[in-house]
């Protein structure tokens, strides 16, 4: 055991499902959602940008709702559904979200597009990305670096109608 793990008492039990399917875990209660989708799901379509809430890239869904994964422990997800950008398609056939920056090239490098791609979903299922400007707001936590916000926007456009 590393110098600072908590032993194996400390550590607590969390069943969650994950893209459809039931998971118990136990976990060091210190442990991200973002980590233990990387380092313990093998889920590394989540993006690890910044780790401090600041860029958007490890965007996940919690019971529907977008959450930053680095920032959310794993040990408060008892019970909770969460979903992955792995979730996203049914079988071979993408998410419009998916589908729409695909169409519309909303990326070049990619690392940004996990996050981007579950905001997006999100945003639409909320219902307030009816402008430009609006979908600028509400995707305005999610960081791109290549600069790809104008094709991010038409793909939510498309991904909308
Ligand atoms: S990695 Fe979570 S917000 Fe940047
Ligand atoms: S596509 Fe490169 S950071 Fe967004």
């Amino acid at each position: 055991m590393e110098h600072g793990d908590p032993s194996p008492d400390r550590q607590v039990e969390v069943t969650c499902t994950v893209n459809g399917t039931a998971r118990r875990l136990r976990v060091d209660p210190r442990t991200t959602l973002l980590d233990t989708l990387r380092e313990r799901l093998e889920l590394t379509g989540t993006k690890k940008g910044c780790d401090r809430g600041q860029c958007g890239a490890c965007t996940v869904h919690v019971d529907g709702r977008r959450v930053l994964s680095c920032l959310t422990m794993v040990a408060t997800l008892d019970g909770r559904e969460v979903t992955t950008v792995e979730g996203l398609a049914e079988g071979d056939r993408l998410h419009p979200v998916q589908r729409a920056f695909i169409d519309h090239d909303g990326f070049q490098c990619g690392f940004c597009t996990s996050g981007q791609i579950m905001s997006a979903v999100a945003v639409l299922r909320e219902g307030h990305a009816m402008t430009d400007a609006e979908i600028r707001e509400a995707m305005s936590g999610n960081i791109c670096r290549c600069g790809a916000y104008p094709n991010i926007v038409e793909a939510v456009k498309q991904a909308r109608s």
